[in-house]
Order: structure tokens, then C-alpha cells, then sequence
């Protein structure tokens, strides 16, 4: 069964708990919290306070998409606010073993982020070291952006490298992600579902988020 990770950038930031609320209560797995600095990306969000804010009131996992510059100075905040995944962009990190190391021995599970335009050649010498692998489907930095198709055949390479690796990594999407997207990925070896605006933007996100997890079963 597909993991559903509702991306909170969507939420609506004035009632951010009700929202959190919302999603646990129908069966999501992870919470993905993004985090953007204004360098990596364009866009400004979420700190470690606002993390650790949250943290007493919700069971998740708290998924945290680091989409910044020197992600090292900020992966023990993110720890101690609460963090119980950490995912880095390969193209941030000067060191990305000695990184992924530094977040385990903090305690937590590490992930590794690739843009559309990044190969997963990056992982090759890594096995053992990661336990998700984070595969943009859009450009990080909104939401609400269009899936990239092209980002397809990555996916698909990706599960035969982490098949060959061994181990238990997994293959999480983010970025357009549907109803009309999900078979696409679900296909290709996706397990964990990163959504955002398919989520808060509709309705019910209780749902969208039933919708997504058939959507994973055509
Ligand atoms: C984009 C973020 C995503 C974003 C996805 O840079 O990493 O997590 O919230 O939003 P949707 O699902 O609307 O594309
Ligand atoms: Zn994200």
C-alpha cells in the first residue's frame, strides 16, 4: 500500500493545526513540511518553530523537505523540533555522505532529494546510507506547479538501482501529484506520495486524499 504524505505548504497557514488535524484523521502517513529558504529556491516558508509548534499535537511522521542552502547548519533545529525524516537536495550538499551520516546520528531517518534535471547517479556509491530517495516531479519551489512527465523513466531507474542497493529505501514523489498522476508513478516504483494543493485546495481533504489512494490501485 502507497504511503500519502500531505504537503502542508498548501494548508491554510492561519489554521494550520485544524488542517493537520484534518489529514491524520483520514489516514494520512507522513506530514511534509517544506522548507525554503529564498536562495535554493525562490520562495520563503517554514522553520523549526513552526515544526516544534506542531510536534506535541500529531502522531505522523514528520517529513521534512529541506529545500535549502547548507542544509547541515539546520538539520539538528529540525531534529530537536521534532523531525522524524530529513530529506536534503543532492544539489545542496558539498558532502551529501557525511550529511546523510549527520542526520542518523541525530536520530533520524535520511532522504535524499533530486531535482527533474539531477540523475540518481548520485546514490550509486551511497547504499545503506539513505532510506528514502525524494523524486521532484516539478521544480522545488511552489506548489500548484505541473507534473514533469519526463521525470517518469528516473523514477523507474531508481527502483532498479535501490533493488540491486538492497535494503529498505523508499521512493517518495513530489510535485502535480493526483488523481490523474498517481497511476504514472505508482507504476514506476513510487511508494510514498507527497500532495499538496490535490489536497487542501479541494473540497473534502479527507476525500482527496481516498481519491489518491485509489487513484494508487488503477
Ligand atoms: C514544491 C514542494 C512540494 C509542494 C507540492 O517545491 O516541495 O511539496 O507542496 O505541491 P503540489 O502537490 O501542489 O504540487
Ligand atoms: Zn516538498
Amino acid at each position: 500500500m502507497v504511503k500519502i504524505a500531505p504537503s502542508i505548504l498548501s494548508a491554510d497557514f492561519a489554521r494550520l493545526l485544524e488542517d493537520v488535524r484534518r489529514v491524520e484523521e483520514a489516514g494520512a502517513d507522513y506530514l511534509h513540511i517544506d522548507v525554503m529558504d529564498g536562495h535554493f529556491v525562490p520562495n520563503i516558508t517554514i522553520g523549526p518553530a513552526v515544526v516544534a509548534a506542531l510536534r506535541p499535537h500529531s502522531r505522523l511522521v514528520f517529513d521534512v523537505h529541506l529545500m535549502i542552502e547548507e542544509p547541515d547548519r539546520y538539520i539538528d533545529p529540525f531534529i530537536q523540533a521534532g523531525a522524524d525524516l530529513i530529506t536534503v537536495h543532492a544539489e545542496t550538499c558539498r558532502h551529501l555522505h557525511r550529511t546523510l551520516n549527520c542526520i542518523r546520528e541525530k536520530g533520524g531517518r535520511a532522504g535524499v532529494a533530486l531535482n527533474p534535471a539531477t540523475g540518481p547517479e548520485v546514490l550509486q556509491y551511497l547504499p545503506g546510507l539513505f532510506d528514502l530517495v525524494l523524486v521532484m516531479t516539478v521544480n522545488p519551489g511552489f506548489g500548484g506547479q505541473a507534473f514533469i512527465p519526463q521525470t517518469l523513466p528516473k523514477i523507474k531507474d531508481l527502483q532498479r538501482m535501490i533493488g540491486e542497493m538492497g535494503g529498505n529505501v523508499e521512493i517518495e514523489v513530489d510535485g502535480g501529484i493526483g488523481p490523474s498522476t498517481v497511476p504514472l508513478v505508482v507504476q514506476a516504483g513510487a511508494g510514498v506520495l507527497v500532495a499538496g494543493s490535490a489536497i487542501f485546495n479541494a473540497p473534502d481533504p479527507a476525500t482527496a486524499i481516498r481519491e489518491i489512494r485509489e487513484a494508487a490501485q488503477r
